[in-house]
């Protein structure tokens, strides 16, 4: 039997497929971005990004396909990401890969989002060591969770308000840049100084998050001061965004016995959240694991590693995939 999957994601603005064997070796992948349609709009735009999904799923899905010089009857199975996500933009993926799977005879699993990114890291290499801490921090999510191994996820703690790739977008966005700011933001706070003491909050106790009293600080600073040096806001956002999260990272390690860390999402391609964590890990001797920059944001891979998951787990295939996830549903 074949052990390649066809992962199909479309939870937010990027239509994006790719096709991996059961070890996590990527063949094809193929990502169709809407920066350019959402950035007028500072964020994304739901109903736009839904149309675009339509536009670009079978033209994404026909690429993949050409560029590993394969067909679909060499496929075992497709993954799709069921949730959580943009309704619209959630159904065109789930809607073209169900017609997909009865048109080709194939299995089709749908796949939560949250996992996709947590497996992200052993995408084209087992780098993970387990069991793992795994901090999550995404345009949608942020949250620390324990793996006793690929399978096993327990939720340790996760945000009561914003998610970290949020905030940034925001404050990126009072700093007049454009979305998705996060990248500009961490090129801008490189050129300032952390001089404004910027609140950490719930730094001092356990394992969850809360970062809107920050974002909200932020946009009080800017009304509160006649002038301002953007590059120095920037600077102590990072900063504080960087203590909170280390901290609350040092405090899991401290708790579960873990072979290693590893940081997925979009936020984790930020270069100073990678040189933070490496540090940390040095210090405490357990090993750093970081999926490659093009598998921290959204991607069809880690879709579709996430499927061997539930293959293994023995989980049938959902014809009416459940598209409200709570976020402990993995
Ligand atoms: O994982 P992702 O692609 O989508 C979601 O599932 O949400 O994450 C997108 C988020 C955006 O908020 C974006 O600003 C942020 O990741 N991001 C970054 C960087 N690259 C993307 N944040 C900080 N530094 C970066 N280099
Ligand atoms: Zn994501």
């Amino acid at each position: 039997m074949s052990d390649l999957i066809l992962g199909i994601e479309t939870s937010c603005d990027d239509t994006s497929v790719a096709i991996v064997d059961s070890k996590g070796n990527v063949l094809s992948s193929v990502t169709a971005s809407q920066t350019t349609i959402h950035s007028q709009f500072g964020g994304v735009f739901p109903e736009f990004a839904s149309r675009a999904h339509v536009v670009t799923i079978l033209p994404t899905i026909k690429e993949t396909f050409l560029k590993a010089n394969l067909t679909p009857k060499d496929i075992r199975a497709i993954g799709v990401t069921r949730g959580p996500g943009l309704i619209g933009s959630l159904l065109v993926g789930l809607n073209t890969a169900a017609g997909l799977g009865m048109g080709w005879n194939k299995q089709v699993i749908g796949i939560n989002h949250l996992r996709g990114h947590l497996r992200s890291a052993d995408l084209e290499e087992q780098r993970v060591k387990y069991p793992a801490i795994i901090l999550l921090v995404s345009g949608g999510h942020t949250f620390l969770a324990y793996m006793k191994d690929p399978v096993n996820i327990e939720l340790l703690g996760s945000t009561r308000d914003d998610s970290v790739g949020e905030a940034y977008d925001k404050v990126g966005r009072m700093l007049g840049l454009s979305y998705p700011a996060g990248p500009a933001l961490d090129k801008m706070a490189f050129k300032g100084t952390p001089s404004i003491p910027f609140p950490r909050p719930m730094i001092n106790e356990g394992l969850e998050f809360s970062l809107s009293g920050l974002k909200s600080a932020v946009t009080r600073y800017l009304a509160s001061v006649d002038s301002f040096v953007a590059e120095d806001v920037a600077a102590s956002f990072v900063e504080a965004v960087m203590d909170i999260l280390i901290t609350k990272c040092k405090r899991a390690i401290a708790k579960r016995d873990c072979a290693s860390l590893v940081v997925v999402g979009g936020v984790a391609a930020s270069p100073q959240l990678r040189s933070e964590a490496s540090k940390l890990c040095q210090n405490l001797g357990i090993e750093l694991c970081l999926p490659p920059l093009r598998w921290s944001t959204d991607n069809g891979a880690m879709i579709a590693l996430a499927t061997w998951d539930y293959i293994n787990m023995g989980i049938l295939p959902s014809p009416a995939p459940q598209l409200q996830l709570p976020i402990t549903d993995f």
